[in-house]
């Protein structure tokens, strides 16, 4: 136990350093990183209040669709409604899920890619504290509609840091948008490998560790 919890530190060094060495982490002198925006809650009105935490997850979502008007389902994350990764499907490298209840569209265009736009709904983590949440039509057209994330996770559970389209940066300035989008458009914005996006430097025995390490899921 006390491995896995070292290993997320040192493996959190490794995201740090390979970070640092990409063009996106360039001059961040002062990466302490823009501290909270007030981010954009609010929409969801009485949403949110679900989420027991844990694996509850599709819980919270049900309040969403209360704020009437708009059309169609949208998903405003509350820091209630991400849980331990490991409880995802995992698809290439990447953890993925659909907090609204579609994750056979979700999985289908995960393991299609290219075909088709991700579904709204579709959460995708690569490493426990970076999330891309796909909003409904006309959240953010530079993104088409991805919502990204900087969290701060510990046992307690998540702390969203940041969230947005086009602004949030990770704790070395790079930012999220600026390096997804060289992703090649019929992939939606997803990096992967071969995608276009410039490549980490971590191999995905090292990502693997770093999602075991995701300090929200249970102990073994
Ligand atoms: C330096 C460029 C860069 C920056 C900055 C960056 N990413 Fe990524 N991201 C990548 C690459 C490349 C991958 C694919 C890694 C792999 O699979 O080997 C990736 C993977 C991901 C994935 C898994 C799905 C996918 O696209 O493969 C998510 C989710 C993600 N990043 C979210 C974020 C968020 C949120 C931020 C900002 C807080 C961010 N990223 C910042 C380059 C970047």
């Amino acid at each position: 136990m006390i491995h896995s919890r070292l290993g997320f530190a040192s493996i959190l060094g490794l995201v740090l350093a390979c970070a640092a060495f990409t063009a996106c982490g360039d001059e961040n002198s002062g990466s302490g990183g823009a501290g909270g925006n007030a981010g954009e809650g609010g929409s969801g009105g009485s949403g949110g209040t679900g989420g027991t935490g844990g694996t509850g997850g599709s819980g919270g979502n049900g309040g969403n669709g209360g704020t009437g008007g708009a059309g169609g389902n949208d998903l405003v994350m509350t820091e209630a409604d991400f849980d331990c990764i490991l409880g995802w499907e995992k698809v290439r490298s990447f953890r993925v899920t659909n907090k609204l209840g579609n994750l056979d569209a979700t999985l289908a265009a995960a393991n299609a890619p290219g075909t088709t736009d991700y579904p709204v709904g579709t959460v995708i983590q690569l490493v426990p504290f970076e999330a891309m949440v796909k909003r409904a039509p006309g959240f953010a057209a530079e993104s088409n509609d991805w919502e990204f994330f900087f969290l701060e996770v510990s046992e307690m559970g998540t702390k969203i840091v940041q969230r947005g389209s086009k602004d949030v940066v990770n704790q070395f300035g790079g930012n999220c948008l600026d390096c997804h989008a060289k992703a090649l458009p019929e992939f939606d914005f997803v990096c992967e490998k071969g995608h276009g996006c410039d490549p980490l430097s971590l191999t995905d025995d090292q990502i693997q560790m770093v999602q075991n390490g995701d300090p929200r899921c249970p102990m073994p």
